[in-house]
């Protein structure tokens, strides 16, 4: 991808208006669809941040789950969305900033090539966010990269080492290991995480 230094809005509506979208993998990845297809309660409140063209939130609609939140700032791929899944509630596209969110809690919260399109200097700022917008024992679960890339972001890659600094606090770790079923193009590539949230932050002094 092109290096790019505002990852503002109007640089993800650009990349949808002229479909430079490699990210997409046109469906929901394996990784994710193994961890829904295990889920019994249908009702849960899910949240997909970042989640653009927001495969993974049809899949789940169409699977019967009922309280799942689709979240994006950039509104092609909302409106995209709405025109492929028109059963999926309206009032359940939130079309704003995931750090100005400040809806009522959610049980679940599912990572698909979110934390990796956002600046590196955000990534604690995301932690906490999760943190809050999580319900305590809520869980944080997806897929991020285990490596540096070597052109600039986005994607921007990361090792598990780092990415524990900024979880720790917030999240005991349930799994956090290598991703043994991810998308052809991403194997051993990947970590699997499924993070459970705190009752209350835990910082060592
Ligand atoms: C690399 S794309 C991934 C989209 C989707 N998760 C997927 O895997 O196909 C990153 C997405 O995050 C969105 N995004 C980036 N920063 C955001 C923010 N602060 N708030 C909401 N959405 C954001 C972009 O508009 C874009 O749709």
């Amino acid at each position: 991808m092109r290096e790019n230094t505002s990852l503002d809005k109007e640089y993800w509506e650009q990349r949808y208006r002229q479909n430079q979208t490699q990210w997409d993998a046109g469906q929901i990845t394996p990784p994710l669809k193994a961890y829904v297809d295990q889920l019994t309660q249908k009702s849960i409140r899910i949240l997909v941040p970042g989640g653009g063209n927001g495969h993974e939130a049809e899949y789940l609609h169409q699977n019967g789950f009922s309280n799942v939140y689709l979240l994006d700032f950039a509104a092609e791929p909302l409106r995209q969305f709405q025109e492929r899944v028109p059963s999926f509630p309206a009032q359940h596209l939130l079309h704003q900033d995931f750090f100005e969110l400040t809806e009522q809690p959610f049980d679940l919260v599912l990572e698909q090539t979110f934390f990796c399109a956002l600046p590196r200097e955000v990534r604690p700022s995301y932690a906490r966010q999760m943190f809050q917008l999580l319900k305590p024992g809520g869980k944080l679960v997806g897929v991020l990269f285990s490596e540096e890339f070597e052109q600039e972001g986005p994607p921007f890659g990361g090792s598990p080492f780092e990415y524990q600094a900024y979880f720790e606090p917030y999240f005991q770790f349930r799994t956090f290991e290598p991703c043994t079923n991810s998308h052809p193009r991403r194997q051993g590539r990947e970590l699997f995480m499924v993070l459970e949230r705190r009752e209350r932050p835990q910082f060592i002094a």
